[in-house]
């Protein structure tokens, strides 16, 4: 309910007040008026009244008139009066004394034994008229005084003094003053219970208007107020809804914006840490979450764990620029890279923001990169020097005699073919890396291709003889012929390289689970295990010195099976042989 406070309290107290002021200050003046103005009506009256008697009281002063008469009349007239009247003459005797409460003397007459004390009578002696209220001290009580000077022939001959008791009047005032006060109360009465309906119309809507403002601070933005009426409160409602609305409108706005915003901070791979400007992590996705697990602890909510990246963010933040360190990933291996840069609002740093991402997958193939340059300019090297130093040789004429001038040239040769060769597979290799070299994938009858490249080899003297395993309802692979074909040629040429005369070297071919297995077995000199890993590297020899090989054979054959989707593998005891397989995808898959 109602508790008589705030607006409502304070509008229902200052009507009040005002209502309760006006009406008590009407009441005072208006008891003052009604007052001065019976008093004035009063002394009105009584003069008149006095006039009257001075005319009927003239014959007691004239010799040879009808003083009987005369006073017969004025006791008739005595009776008409509230108070009475004195008659006195102008030595101040009381000559006849009328009205309710006459005079009498103890001779019988009538006596005034204080009249000289009346100072009204001085003043009608000199033919005024006076009016007075005040004290009376012939009927010790308050009254209304009026003298009236008696005239005859123009002259002074006595006065008639009117008195009247104030009592009566009083009586007449209390209960006018008295039905003032009801009234006031009424109207009191009455404007509590309009004040009462006119607060509670303007403090209502107020309250609800206020309670609903708190519900939209809390977060609700579908509480509404009624709009009623068109007045100040009822646009002041409107106003309320209408922002309530709006604020709901970019609210969501904003939420939707930001849930767009944390969701890509959330899916994208780079980890990200907002810290402020304490260094308190505000927000960190879950990457970056993974990815410093261990050197940091739960992350959000709390300061960055010492150490490298904290004195990044301070650094960041202390200098207003952006830094860049790295930092080791959570399992040692990995290389992590925190990008930092400090946040500024209005120009002062507020916090920064840090972009971490691994770049251990980056940092390797960087490694790649350059152990490949090395690795190429070394075997790139040693034959050219070999070949300049054999040239230089004839050149200066160092060269004692033909046969040894032949020597050269050979070596040279042998040199510049080797060299040949080398651009050309690292060319191949690097035209299969780069994923230029096109890929024709299709249908490819195996044993026919075996036989192909089985034949294309097989007629060199001084060779292990080669044997074909392939039976011919072998089912089509899915495959680039050219390159299956290569892949065959280099394995082949492996084989018939390290394996002795009276070896033996076969391909074979057949079907597994879910694809062709195509392998070159030989009963060669092997590879020692240590080796075996590394023989797909590149340049990678297992402790091979001959100048005919390259050592690229392998990288491209694997490189060649795995663009065709397939795996190679590889199996060797040193001593007594190897076998290098492949797999096909099967064309009818
Ligand atoms: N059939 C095989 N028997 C023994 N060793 C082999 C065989 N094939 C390859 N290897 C070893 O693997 C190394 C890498 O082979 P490859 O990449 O073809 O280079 P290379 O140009 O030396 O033949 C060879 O140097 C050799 O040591
Ligand atoms: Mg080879």
């Amino acid at each position: 309910m109602f508790r008589f406070r705030g607006l409502f309290g304070r509008l229902l107290g200052f009507y009040l007040l005002i209502v309760v002021g006006t009406l008590g200050i009407l009441g005072v003046l208006l008891s003052r008026l009604l007052q001065d103005y019976f008093f004035a009506a009063k002394q009105q009256e009584l003069v008149s009244k006095g006039a009257t008697i001075a005319e009927l009281a003239g014959p007691l002063f004239q010799p040879g008139a009808d003083q009987k008469e005369a006073q017969q009349h004025l006791a008739v007239a005595g009776r008409l009066l509230t108070g009475g009247a004195l008659i006195v003459d102008r030595q101040g005797q009381l000559v006849d004394s009328i009205g309710q409460r006459p005079l009498v003397g103890t001779d019988g007459r009538t006596s005034c034994a204080v009249c000289e004390q009346l100072p009204e009578l001085m003043a009608a002696m000199n033919g005024q008229v006076v009016t007075r209220t005040g004290y009376s001290p012939i009927f010790h009580e308050s009254a209304f005084f009026a003298a009236v000077p008696i005239t005859d022939r123009g002259a002074v001959v006595g006065a008639v003094i009117m008195h009247s008791p104030v009592l009566g009047l009083r009586d007449t005032i209390v209960h006018t003053r008295l039905l003032v006060f009801g009234l006031a109360l009424a109207a009191i009465a009455l404007s509590t219970l309009l004040g009462y309906f006119l607060a509670r119309s303007v403090a209502d809507p107020l309250r609800r208007m206020s309670r609903a403002a708190g519900q939209m601070a809390a977060g609700d933005f579908d509480t509404r107020v009624p709009e009623k009426g068109t007045d100040e409160v009822g646009q002041l409602a409107t106003a309320l809804n209408r922002m309530s609305s709006s604020l709901r409108e970019t609210i969501q706005s904003l939420s939707e914006e930001q849930s767009k915003l944390s969701h890509i901070v959330a899916t994208m791979g780079e980890g990200v840490i907002a810290v402020d400007r304490a260094g308190h992590v505000l927000m960190a996705n879950p990457q970056a979450k993974a990815m410093l697990a261990g050197q940091q602890g739960e992350l959000t909510g709390q300061a960055l764990a010492d150490g490298p990246l904290a004195a990044a963010f301070h650094q960041a933040m202390s200098e207003g620029k952006e830094a860049t360190i790295s930092l080791p990933g959570h399992d040692g291996t990995a290389v992590l890279q925190a990008h930092i840069s400090p946040t500024a609002v209005e120009g002062s740093t507020v916090g920064a923001v840090g972009v971490v991402q691994d770049v251990t997958e980056l940092q390797r193939v960087e490694q790649m990169r350059r152990q490949f340059v090395a690795d190429a300019s070394h075997q790139l090297r040693s034959p050219l020097t070999a070949v300049q130093g054999h040239a230089e040789a004839l050149l200066d004429e160092v060269a004692p005699d033909a046969a040894t001038r032949t020597r050269y040239l050979a070596s040279i040769v042998r040199d510049c073919r080797h060299l040949n060769r080398l651009i050309e597979q690292l060319l191949d290799l690097s035209h299969l890396e780069s994923g230029q070299a096109k890929l024709t994938l299709k249908p490819v009858a195996v044993p026919a291709l075996l036989h192909r490249v089985v034949d294309s080899v097989s007629d060199a003297e001084g060779q292990p003889e080669i044997t074909l395993e392939a039976a011919t309802d072998l089912p089509p692979g899915l495959a680039d012929e050219s390159y299956t074909e290569q892949v065959l040629l280099n394995l082949l040429a492996n084989a018939l390289r390290y394996t002795p005369p009276d070896g033996q070297v076969r391909v074979w071919a057949r079907t597994e689970s879910q694809h062709l297995l195509i392998g070159v077995t030989d009963t060669g000199k092997g590879i020692a295990p240590e080796h075996l890993p590394r023989i797909w590297d590149r340049f990678y020899r297992a402790g091979e010195t001959n100048k005919d090989g390259t050592g690229l054979g392998l990288a491209i054959v694997k490189s060649l099976v795995e663009r065709q989707g397939g795996q190679v593998s590889a199996e060797s005891r040193l001593g007594v042989g190897s076998t290098f397989t492949f797999t096909l995808p099967l064309a009818n898959r």
